[in-house]
């Protein structure tokens, strides 16, 4: 997953990758980044608006997000779009870019869309225990051999595997990634967002591929997405120095005040179409069948959590 992802001729090296291949949140309405942009204001008004104040996007894929709060974002505000692939040419010159996140920031880390692509080992439970599942270039299975044990205690801890036949991820390497992420932060408010893993439903685990906008053979060529929902509970108990919120996208984006109501029509038919579409747009961003599904998960580090 590693190499098909980020090594050479990765998925992800090749620019733009995202947004041609499968739909985030980030792309679907101008209205995220405004929601996001109140979340960052809350956090920074939090601080004391600090001269600092820097607004991280921890795998910023296209630059959708950051370009879009580039619009929004006082002068004040530091914005930087971290990702493994080269800077996007539509990004905003004021947006800074870089590979790895700063050593240290106050203000928002944003990971959206992020941990379900950090990869991870699957198992599968056989009448002869746990064993891992490898697959070669052309997507063919075989079961290798048992996982390590701090892999095996993460699955009981977190993940069991019932019955024959029955997978799982194994998400320690989400844990790590995000504690280190998080630990990147001096104070303020991190968040990541993306689909959640819930092993009593996803007994045939989650691993999937995603390729010019459709659902395919996780196989590990390059040529596709592989992606796998996060199990956010243990992300959550990998960092134990800060105060910690959980919420449902749609309960989020309600409280940042992203409303999908039909809105009254006053006599104003442009001013009517308007609101229309951002209704449509904020729908989008709420349906329990798709982006609303998300789970929001906050780290507040010396300030009270905006949520
Ligand atoms: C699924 S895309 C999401 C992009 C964007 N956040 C959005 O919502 O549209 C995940 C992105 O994370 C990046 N990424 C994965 N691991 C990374 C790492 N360790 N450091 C920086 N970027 C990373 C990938 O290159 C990819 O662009």
């Amino acid at each position: 997953m590693q190499d098909a992802l980020y090594g050479p001729g990765g998925f992800y090296v090749a620019s733009g990758a995202p947004a041609r291949n499968f739909r985030t949140a980030a792309h679907a309405s101008p209205l995220w980044a405004e929601a996001i942009a109140e979340l960052c204001d809350r956090v920074d008004t939090a601080l004391g608006c600090p001269d600092d104040f820097t607004v991280v996007d921890l795998g910023a894929g296209g630059g959708e997000l950051i370009a879009g709060l580039a619009r929004l974002a006082p002068e004040r505000w530091q914005l930087v779009g971290v990702d493994l692939a080269a800077r996007p040419d539509s990004v905003d010159d004021r947006v800074t870019w870089a590979a790895r996140l700063p050593d240290g920031f106050t203000g928002v880390l944003l990971a959206v869309e992020w941990l379900d692509v950090v990869p991870v080992d699957v198992v599968e439970r056989t009448g002869d225990g746990l064993r891992l599942v490898e697959v070669d270039d052309a997507g063919a299975e075989r079961l290798a051999g048992q996982p390590p044990p701090d892999d095996g205690r993460w699955l009981d801890a977190w993940w069991p595997v019932a019955e024959p036949g029955d997978r799982a991820e194994i998400g320690s390497t989400r844990d790590d990634a995000w504690q280190a992420a998080v630990g990147r932060m001096d104070r303020g408010v991190a968040v990541a967002v993306d689909y959640a893993a819930v092993p009593a439903r996803d007994v045939a685990g989650t691993l999937a591929g995603f390729r010019d906008g459709r659902q395919v053979p996780p196989v590990p060529d390059g040529s596709c997405d592989l992606t796998a929902h996060v199990l956010f509970d243990s992300c959550a108990a990998a960092v134990t120095d800060v105060e910690c919120r959980r919420l449902n996208q749609r309960d989020a984006l309600a409280a940042l005040g992203v409303s999908a109501a039909r809105p009254a029509y006053d006599g104003e038919p442009l001013a009517y179409l308007h609101a229309l579409s951002r209704t449509g747009a904020a729908a989008e961003l709420k349906d329990r069948g798709g982006l609303g599904a998300f789970e929001w998960l906050l780290h507040a580090r010396g300030v009270a959590p905006p949520l």
